[in-house]
């Protein structure tokens, strides 16, 4: 089968592309002329170079494809504007030119977040059916992209996954947390212990071939992740363990927390370059659940992860060894 796969320069589409490539599928990667190919350059892909802000430099490229699987979008930014641009704007020009070039596809996959959501004020989990609240402008764009996803169900067979904290190789944000343990210091914001559901990346790129593969996705919205939620504390715990370190935790006053942020913020701002730490990042871990329900996807699609938190952060960490990177 022909894919293509959008966001395959990145963290979760470099390993889609990867396992599409292992099960012997034809993958076509979007690329920018700026992108960074190095989780690519290995594997036996084609290129199509492009932009999601161009609707008609995408046509080519998904008109012979099978499954479009839309991966690509931006997790961080500089104003509420570029996010819209990147998961709002991007998603009507995927859409759209699915719908003109390629109406008969088997399946267009929007990869959208827990974000969208927002956190559990309950601390229940949250289901398919509760109503969506982001509490940053990054969720609120993923819930505007999901939004147009959603008006295109009409027309084409559209399925929306909402995955939560996603880690494994390659990624740098929940890389932070290894750092910390490896220095010994894990900085928390207030006293809380978030409780949140998380993901490898390799169960969420499977989930995301499965789902498109599946007869019965289309026009669904499934969160997907680990079945049990944990606490971060047990993330540091695990990590303590396997890195044989122990951990001095430090708990920041929110207030305190936010002035740094906002500082980090305005040097993100000068230098041009959207910092990991903001505001919005704080609000976000200060929230204590941010917790989602497994159920439907499993139930429907017959999807549950293969990774124990164990086992994926031994693996992630091995990864990040064998790298330097830590
Ligand atoms: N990582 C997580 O924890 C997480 C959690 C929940 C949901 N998600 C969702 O999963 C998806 C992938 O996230 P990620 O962590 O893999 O992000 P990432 O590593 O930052 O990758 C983003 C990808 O989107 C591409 N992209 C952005 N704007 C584009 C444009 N205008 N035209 C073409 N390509 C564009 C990037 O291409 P370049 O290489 O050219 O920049 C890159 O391939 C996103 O939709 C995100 O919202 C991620």
């Amino acid at each position: 089968m022909r894919y293509f796969v959008t966001g395959a320069t990145g963290f979760v589409g470099s390993w889609v592309a990867q396992q599409l490539v292992e099960r012997g599928d034809e993958v076509i990667c979007l690329a920018r002329k700026t992108s960074n190919l190095r989780w690519l350059k290995d594997l036996p892909v084609q290129y199509h170079y492009g932009s999601l802000l161009d609707a008609k430099s995408l046509q080519d490229g998904i008109k012979s494809a099978d499954y479009v699987l839309h991966i690509g979008g931006v997790t961080k930014a500089l104003s509420i504007q570029d996010f819209y641009a990147g998961n709002v704007e991007a998603t009507r020009n995927l859409m759209e030119t699915v719908k003109t070039v390629n109406p008969d596809v088997k399946k267009v996959v929007y990869v959208g977040s827990q974000a969208a959501v927002g956190p559990s004020p309950q601390g229940t989990l949250l289901d398919e059916t509760c109503e969506m609240a982001p509490i940053t402008d990054y969720g609120t764009s993923k819930m505007q992209g999901e939004a147009v996803a959603r008006e295109y169900m009409a027309d084409l067979p559209v399925t929306i996954l909402r995955p939560p904290a996603v880690y494994g190789p390659r990624d740098t944000d929940v890389f932070e947390v290894f750092k910390s343990v490896k220095n010994r210091v894990n900085l928390k914001v207030g006293s809380g212990d978030p409780h949140v559901s998380i993901i490898h990346v390799f169960d969420l790129a499977r989930g995301i071939i499965e789902a498109a593969l599946h007869e019965k996705s289309a026009g669904e919205t499934y969160f997907i992740c680990n079945e049990t939620p944990c606490y971060w504390s047990e993330v540091i715990a695990i990590l303590e363990k396997l890195m044989e370190k122990q951990v001095l935790n430090l708990a920041i006053p929110y207030p305190v927390a936010n002035l740094f942020a906002g500082a980090m913020e305005l040097a993100g701002r000068l230098s041009g370059k959207p910092t990991i730490l903001n505001r919005q990042k704080i609000r976000e871990v200060n929230a204590a659940h941010w917790i989602v329900s497994a159920e439907k996807i499993k139930r429907e699609l017959g999807f549950t992860t293969q990774l124990s938190l164990e086992a994926g952060l031994a693996q992630t960490l091995e990864w990040y060894q064998e790298q330097g990177w830590l």
